[in-house]
């Protein structure tokens, strides 16, 4: 009689290992190791890719390119994060929190591309047919040509797939699709890859470009999302409160375009819509601006986005001061407030500082540094920055206001806006042409911007 032979396996990177483990030595997370049986490690069948079996080195100048061509999807924001539109037998995993929209937002995809006449597969694991349909009524989907199969099993989605040839496929989740040739649970990470591999090769075999629903956030995960971010050629993820109503989609990984780009979209009765222009909607609610409330232009990716920044100073009841941020890093606002203590003289020890960008967005860049300091001594100083008035620059350690990219864009943003005055750095307005509307204040350090707000 044959033993049969386990190993454990970690959740999150798939590091393998004879014995369990408490911390798992590829991604160091804890308590992520599962038992499950040995497999035989399948070889991937070449001609499935139309290889020649042996294969030899060839220089690249003479391998002939093929174009596999973008297809637009018509939803902007969607198109513009994809790189211009999905590329023909690539594989997309779209993740998110639970109940963040995922389902939402790809079967309005899908029924846009079936409203231009192309049969597309939706295969809901996690639902069934008349959860779907109640989800496209509210969605007011309804399409011949968009197919719903509520499925599970991966070789009878592989076999759908085959005879129906659709133009695109959604799998709604990746966690629930399992293969009956692998003893461990749905949702394990033997079942997700073997579900993802088998699923990307298909991709690529047909051309037929593929959407994995995945339960991922960004620290934390169901299963596996490490494994499936290095196999498919695009990782996009849906980010947002479930308390605020606008999403943003951003590629974390993408194969055929940049990464920088970001769909803005707010989740309506009806599904989820696009929102043309950002800086409105994140300033619509800003009617009578208080002190601590600045408003700055940030770049995401090509676009600039007028963002609303507040902070509130009040005197500390504990001895250590707290440094709370939401939308910026806290570890910057902590030295930003080191640069005022030292080169500005502001005594900030024994204030709690809250931070905040209004409508739950966040920037990572550092020209959101000055913008920083402005709302800070406003609110501290209970002096209210000019309403017209946008703020942006990076700011060293020395308290010098240092030059940032982009700044034109930037600047034509907050003009488009109708705001009246741009507090810059000297560096970039230097090398501004004259702009039309705004007046630009160009400063070489804190000290400057400090007598201009004040
Ligand atoms: P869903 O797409 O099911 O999330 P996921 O697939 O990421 O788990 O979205 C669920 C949430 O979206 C739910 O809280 C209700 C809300 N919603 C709307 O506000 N409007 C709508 O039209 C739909 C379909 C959902
Ligand atoms: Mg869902």
């Amino acid at each position: 009689m044959t033993k049969t032979k386990t190993h454990f396996v970690c959740q999150s990177c798939g590091y393998q290992a004879p014995k369990w483990l408490g911390r798992c030595p590829g991604c160091q997370e804890w308590n992520t190791f599962v038992e499950e049986r040995v497999v035989e490690e399948k070889i991937p069948e070449r001609d499935l890719l139309g290889f020649e079996s042996g294969m030899v080195p060839t220089p690249l100048s003479e391998i002939v390119s093929e174009e596999r061509g973008r297809f637009q999807i018509g939803i902007g924001e969607f198109d513009r994060v994809l790189g211009g539109g999905i590329v023909f037998g690539s594989v997309i995993l779209v993740g998110g929190d639970p109940g963040i929209g995922k389902s939402t937002l790809l079967l309005q995809v899908m029924n846009r591309l079936a409203s231009k006449e192309k049969r597309v597969l939706y295969i809901s694991g996690e639902e069934s047919l008349q959860q779907t349909k109640m989800r496209a009524d509210r969605l007011r989907v309804s399409s011949e040509h968009l197919l719903v199969v509520s499925e599970t099993s991966l070789e009878k989605i592989l076999q759908d797939i085959q005879t129906l040839r659709p133009f695109t496929v959604v799998v709604d989740s990746i966690q629930t699709i399992y293969s009956s040739e692998l003893p461990s649970m749905p949702g394990s990470i033997g079942q997700v890859r073997e579900a993802s591999s088998r699923l990307l090769y298909l991709a690529k075999h047909l051309s037929i470009p593929i959407f994995l629903i995945g339960h991922v956030t960004k620290e934390g995960f169901i299963a596996g999302p490490k494994v499936l971010e290095h196999m498919v050629d695009t990782v996009l993820y849906i980010e947002g409160e479930t308390t605020h109503a606008f999403r943003i989609l951003r590629a974390v990984k993408n194969r055929f375009g940049s990464t920088n780009e970001i769909g803005v979209f707010e989740m309506k009765d009806s599904g989820l819509v696009e929102v043309l222009s950002p800086s409105e909607f994140f300033l619509s609610e800003r009617t009578q601006p208080p002190s601590g409330s600045v408003v700055m232009p940030s770049m995401e990716g090509s676009r600039p986005i007028l963002i609303e920044l507040q902070a509130l100073v009040v005197p500390s009841s504990f001895g250590v001061p707290r440094r709370t941020a939401q939308g910026v890093d806290a570890n910057r606002v902590s030295l930003l407030v080191a640069v005022m203590e030292k080169r500005l003289g502001v005594q900030l020890g024994h204030q709690d500082i809250f931070l905040n960008i209004a409508g739950g967005m966040r920037v990572e860049e550092p020209a959101v540094d000055l913008g920083v300091m402005v709302s800070i001594a406003s609110n501290f100083k209970d002096k209210v920055i000019d309403p017209e008035m946008v703020v942006f620059g990076e700011v060293g350690l020395g308290g010098e206001v240092r030059a940032v990219s982009q700044s034109e864009v930037r600047v034509k943003e907050a003009t488009r806006l109708g705001f009246k005055k741009c507090l810059l750095p000297k560096q970039n307005q230097e090398k501004m042409k004259g702009t039309r509307g705004t007046e630009l204040i160009g400063v070489h350090n804190i000290r400057e911007a400090m007598k201009v707000i004040s």
